[in-house]
């Protein structure tokens, strides 16, 4: 055991809880919470995206999924972009700590960041983290201008459960738990879509989505979510682009009405109660803002 590293291990969990493990020497640190090291999603990214060198992740919490993608062979560059200052503080020390050289992780809102600052990305790892956002189809807008494929996982509303359009797109809103909640969105609510709306974002974006997955139940995926690669119209040739969206279209039109993630608006009030109270138990208390 290393004592220095135990020492600021320990500093650091007074801030919040640990949601990565770290090794150093065999000895092991933190906690595996969301990032488990049987996560499928790293992996299915570089089987459909084998040449990313430059990747942008979104929502990086403390970097179990950074440090993973950085690790792949060829990959030059991971910059990860996560809100909350406490968990980019853990993962700035585990990358010290662990020597990690090809990772910049950088603390800002999302919702609002200019994108366009940090340059062109090859590829774009967006898992967990779409349906934190009230606007999500801003975001995909703004990723257009930075890369030409985006990685996605992500929950979507049931067709039978969609109550609410905005801006064309049906979907549900969704409370969020503010700053506090170490896995919350940084705004007091969320929109989910529908699978359909999500798609429609995306070509509204500039993008046409191959779903990959729409029951997405593997070890670190949103359960009962989807998966989609989303690649650039304009880097997909001409003759293929019909074929592409025709597909599309194919796999939404068999979408199982109740396909997708439950509302948890509609479980019985103890459920909701008891997942409240498991937030409040991750609860730490804000110490920067
Ligand atoms: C559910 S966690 C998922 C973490 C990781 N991507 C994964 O899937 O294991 C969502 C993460 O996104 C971050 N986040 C939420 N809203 C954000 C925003 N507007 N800007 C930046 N980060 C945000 C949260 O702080 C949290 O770390």
């Amino acid at each position: 055991m290393d004592a220095k590293v135990q020492q600021e291990v320990d500093r650091l969990r007074k801030e919040s809880s640990w949601l990565v493990r770290f090794s150093v020497d065999g000895e092991r640190y933190g906690k595996n919470r969301n990032q488990e090291p049987a996560d499928v999603r790293p992996a299915s990214f570089f089987r459909h995206l084998p040449n990313a060198r430059r990747i942008l992740e979104l929502g990086a919490c403390q970097g179990g999924g950074t440090f993973q993608l950085a690790a792949h062979p060829g990959v030059h560059e991971v910059v990860a972009i996560e809100g909350r200052d406490y968990h980019v503080e853990k993962a700035q020390f585990v990358q010290k700590t662990l020597g990690v050289t090809n990772v910049q992780f950088l603390c800002e809102n999302l919702e609002t960041f200019d994108l366009t600052s940090l340059g062109r990305f090859d590829a774009v790892y967006c898992v967990g983290f779409l349906y934190h956002l009230p606007r999500p189809w801003e975001l995909l807008r703004r990723l257009a201008a930075i890369t030409d494929h985006i990685y996605i996982n992500t929950h979507y509303v049931r067709l039978s459960e969609a109550d609410l359009t905005i801006d064309g797109y049906a979907g549900m809103s969704y409370t969020e738990f503010g700053y506090a909640d170490p896995l919350s969105g940084l705004s007091g609510w969320s929109f989910w879509p529908t699978l359909p709306a999500l798609a429609q974002m995306l070509l509204d974006a500039g993008f046409v989505p191959e779903i990959l997955e729409i029951d997405s139940v593997g070890p670190g995926q949103s359960p009962h979510g989807t998966t989609v690669l989303a690649r650039r119209t304009t880097t997909i040739p001409e003759h293929e682009l019909q074929d592409r969206v025709q597909k599309l279209h194919q796999v939404l039109e068999r979408l199982p009405r109740n396909a997708g993630s439950p509302n948890e608006a509609a479980h019985p009030w103890w459920r909701r109660t008891l997942s409240r109270l498991k937030r409040s138990v991750r609860r730490i208390v804000p110490h920067h803002k």
